[in-house]
């Protein structure tokens, strides 16, 4: 049972973003047309939903047969598409994906958060996912620090209800008494009792802000991003022990927005050219670091959880739009999600290079019947 002031909340609410959407709507004819004016290609979908909980969706690929498909699975993640006010930015990086999707055929599109970011994100995120639904493929979203104004507050709760509410979205409310909205699992099946990979999809947070100091024992200090909480943490434990236990041995995966703060060891970062430096701590196995790492500066102990479990193969994150390497450190693949948007900072004001050389794009992940994989670039500017 929820408290009732929740209660007013979420619905009082409702009142303003009707209002929201009403002006929105009459002032730029948006709401009965075509939004972002890109009209994606059709792509479809041989993936169905199993089953669904409050916060995990099992899903798989079929074969012509109406049978499990227990082969390869495409996902393609990107990140960053900053969908603002400019609208030729907006249709620019839209058609860029829609090229991508039309070409790669993937089996599922994620992103890893800073995805609709204009001044009416509410009646924007609608549109985006009317958008996403016109290709056919199950999507799912994780926040960005930008989708948050409060982390429990009405505009986040509504920004994911709206988005899980698409059909072939796999976004989840998840349990409302852990940190933010929009922690959820989706388990890709090879068959009815085996997980061919869990994909464990976090809210990440915005900034640290000052209850977080009593709460999570965070310094004095420490400012700036946010980190993964405790109760995130159990969540990921408990359900890895629980589909340990219903579906035998598995692989993992994690999505997040802010990358965490180990993603930093493996280069040095050059300040003064911009410019990151392979330093032997990891290897890089492809990309580059054209900004220092966002993460959290506060350590919330995440990848010492994932080396205890050894069941979780890459975290992939956003946050950074101009860094795109993968590092494999410790053994497990920290991954840098391309960046999709234009309305932020590109990598021509952080090194003076021509669009012909950005790393805007998606990144492939290919994943495999026994649980591997691997990973691809794709970048926008082969479209250009
Ligand atoms: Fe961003």
């Amino acid at each position: 049972m929820k408290p009732i002031t929740t209660f007013i909340r979420h619905n009082g609410i409702k009142v303003l973003l009707a209002a929201e959407k009403g002006v929105r709507g009459i002032s730029q004819k948006k709401l009965c047309g075509n939004l972002y004016d890109v009209e994606p290609k059709y792509v479809g979908t041989s993936v169905k939903i199993i089953r669904e909980t409050n916060d995990t969706s099992y899903i798989a690929k079929y074969d012509k047969n109406g049978r499990i498909d227990s082969g390869d699975f495409k996902i393609l993640v990107t990140t960053d598409l900053h969908l603002g006010d400019d609208m030729a930015l907006t249709r620019k990086a839209l058609t860029m994906l829609s090229k991508h999707v039309a070409e790669e055929k993937p089996d599922l599109i994620l992103f890893t958060g800073d995805v609709v970011l204009s001044m009416c994100q509410q009646i924007d995120a609608i549109q985006f996912g009317a958008f996403m639904e016109k290709m056919g493929v199950h999507w799912a979203y994780v926040f960005g620090n930008h989708e948050a104004r409060e982390e429990k507050e009405y505009h986040k709760y509504f920004l994911m209800k709206n988005l899980s509410s698409f059909p072939l979205c796999l976004s989840k409310l998840g349990d409302e008494n852990l940190f933010g909205y929009g922690n959820f699992i989706i388990n890709i099946m090879n068959s009815e009792t085996s997980i061919k990979q869990s994909l464990f999809c976090f809210d990440s947070g915005r900034d640290i802000i000052d209850k977080y100091r009593l709460e999570y024992n965070v310094p004095a200090e420490m400012r700036g991003y946010d980190f993964i909480k405790n109760n995130q943490m159990n969540w990921y434990k408990n359900n890895l022990a629980e589909f340990k236990e219903n579906y035998g041995e598995f692989k993992s995966m994690m999505f997040m927005h802010i990358p965490i703060p180990e993603f930093a060891i493996p280069m040095d970062f050059d300040a003064d050219n911009n410019l990151g430096t392979p330093n032997g701590n990891g290897e890089i196995l492809y990309g580059g670091m054209y900004e220092s790492v966002g993460c959290s500066q506060f350590n919330s102990g995440l990848f010492g959880l994932i080396k205890e479990f050894d069941n979780t193969q890459a975290v992939f994150s956003g946050h950074d739009h101009v860094n795109d390497y993968c590092a494999l450190y410790d053994g497990v693949y920290l991954v840098y999600a391309q960046c999709g948007g234009y309305e932020t900072y590109t990598l021509e004001e952080k090194t003076g290079w021509s669009e012909d050389k950005w790393v805007q794009g998606v990144t492939m992940v290919d994943l495999h019947g026994d649980c591997s994989f691997d990973l691809r670039q794709r970048f926008n500017r082969n479209y250009l």
